[in-house]
């Protein structure tokens, strides 16, 4: 029987690692799962609940309500508030506990999965046949970023997207609760200078190079 191909794709936001981990899922004909969603999921469910983002009770126990399966990515889940709000209900130890088994159990799939997150190569799939750490500079990312909001008229001035994205990052890696950090075994992708077929590209080729070796 051929071996799971399991793919951790990890990086900071706008970093393209949404969109080569949807892609290299089409290549390998794999399901994947944008991880980010479900803490997206857990802080627009705290705002509907008119609660606070700081209340690790609350966002625990939506966390563990949630299902995979009813997660869609809307324009209100992909939009810049419910980043914010995620990035904030991520720090609480609770919600990652909560939403581990379900991660673990679609990396689990018999043909493998693809993945995308901040620790799927740390925390949620250790063991993957390869491991990306996608990466470009700030500005770079927040450019990005702006011309996706723009462009669905959620328009955001360019320094107020760039601080953040600062902001977003430093408390993405800054957490006590698996922050972002590139797996020791992570091969680093900088796509600042990329666009996304080069991204993509490069992305096979580590993939190959891991399943080979
Ligand atoms: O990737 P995306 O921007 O959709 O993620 C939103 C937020 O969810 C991140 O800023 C991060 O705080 C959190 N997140 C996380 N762990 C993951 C995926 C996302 O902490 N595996």
């Amino acid at each position: 029987m051929t071996r799971p191909l399991v793919i951790a794709v990890d990086g900071p936001a706008a970093s393209g690692k949404g969109t080569i981990a949807a892609r290299l899922a089409a290549h390998y004909g794999l399901p994947h799962l944008d991880t980010g969603l479900l803490y997206r999921a857990v802080g627009q469910g705290v705002i509907a609940a008119r609660g606070s983002l700081e209340d690790a009770g609350l966002a625990e126990e939506i966390a563990r309500a949630l299902d995979a399966s009813d997660i869609a990515a809307t324009d209100v889940l992909t939009g810049g508030e419910a980043g914010e709000a995620a990035s904030k209900v991520a720090g609480h130890p609770g919600v990652r506990a909560a939403l581990l088994d379900l991660q673990r159990a679609f990396a689990a799939q018999p043909g493998g999965a693809v993945l995308d997150g901040r620790d799927i190569g740390t925390v949620i799939a250790p063991n993957a046949t390869a491991k990306l750490f996608v990466m470009a500079t700030p500005q770079i990312r927040a450019r990005r970023r702006w011309l996706q909001l723009q462009a669905r008229g959620e328009p955001i001035g360019f320094e107020a997207m760039l601080a953040d994205i600062q902001r977003r990052d430093e408390r993405d890696a800054g957490r006590g609760a698996a922050p972002m950090v590139q797996a020791a075994d992570a091969v680093l992708l900088d796509t600042t200078d990329m666009d996304i077929e080069a991204a993509f590209d490069a992305a096979r080729r580590i993939v190959e190079a891991a399943r080979a070796s």
